[in-house]
Formats: structure tokens, C-alpha cells, sequence
């Protein structure tokens, strides 16, 4: 796709807009993640659950750290997708039959969160590019490979 250079204060606009609300994904997942924690009943999970929810605090820095210096504050605007994902987790949660169908349920969820973090980080990052934001870029790029080892953990965990 090609961007000019007359499109960059729009993209840009679109890229702030973006980071707000990937803010607000992060938030969301650092208010979710606790309770998921409760109802995992692997140990595995528990810990994987545990370790990506202090990766997930350095999400939302990261992402107040470009905000800060992109659009001057560090401003949420709400993430709708993510809210109807943890509304869709905790139906399936209290549907599951017994403690390893939760725990299926709960790697599920998840891995339909880390991809859908790895979707919107991508085409951030992308955007951080075209607009010369180098710097954001690789703090983008550090969060994307934690969701994408967050990803794969939950994948050996539930074959393993
Ligand atoms: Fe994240
Ligand atoms: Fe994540």
C-alpha cells in the first residue's frame, strides 16, 4: 500500500487513535488476566497466566511511554472488541463442565486475545515506520514478540 506524504498527518491521526485504544485493550487484559489466574487449575497455566500479566503492565508502559511522546498524554479510548472478549471468556467459564474443559476454555480465550494483540501491534508498528517513528517501532516490535511467546506457551501447554 502506498502512503504519501499529503496522507502522513491522517495516518498519523489514525496511529494515535490506535495506541489509545491498544491502551485500553492492555488494561482491560491486566484486569482479566487476575481473574483468569483464579480459575486456571493447570499449574503450567497458572504460571504462564502470571508471567504475561507482568509482561501485559510493561505493555501499557510501553504503550504510555509513545503516547507521551506522540500525542503529548497517554489517553484511552475504549477497546469494544476486547470487552466483547471478556464477556465471550467469562460465558465460557462458567459453561465449562468440569476443571480441565475450564482450563480449555481459558487457553482459548487467550490465544484469541494474544492474536488479536498481534493483529493490531502489527499494523501499529507498521504505521511507526512509515511515519519515521523508529523509536516506537522497537518498543512495538518488544511487545509483539512477548504476545507471540505468550501465544506459543499457551499452545505447548494445552498439547503438552
Ligand atoms: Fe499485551
Ligand atoms: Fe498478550
Amino acid at each position: 500500500m502506498k502512503v504519501f506524504s499529503a496522507n502522513l498527518d491522517n495516518l498519523r491521526k489514525l496511529y494515535i487513535n490506535q495506541l489509545q485504544m491498544l491502551l485500553s485493550t492492555e488494561q482491560q487484559i491486566t484486569e482479566a488476566l487476575p481473574k483468569m489466574i483464579e480459575k486456571a487449575q493447570d499449574v503450567q497455566l497458572r504460571q504462564a497466566f502470571q508471567s504475561h500479566l507482568q509482561e501485559t503492565n510493561g505493555h501499557v508502559q510501553r504503550l504510555e511511554q509513545i503516547l507521551g511522546s506522540v500525542a503529548g498524554e497517554a489517553k484511552a479510548v475504549k477497546c469494544k472488541v476486547m470487552a466483547a472478549l471478556v464477556t465471550e471468556t467469562e460465558d465460557m467459564v462458567k459453561d465449562a463442565a468440569d476443571e480441565n474443559v475450564r482450563d480449555a476454555a481459558l487457553i482459548a480465550a487467550a490465544q484469541r486475545v494474544e492474536h488479536y494483540e498481534i493483529a493490531s501491534y502489527g499494523a501499529v508498528r507498521h504505521w511507526a515506520q512509515l511515519l519515521g517513528e523508529k523509536q516506537d517501532a522497537e518498543l512495538l516490535d518488544k511487545t509483539i514478540k512477548e504476545e507471540g511467546h505468550a501465544d506459543h506457551l499457551l499452545t505447548e501447554i494445552s498439547t503438552g
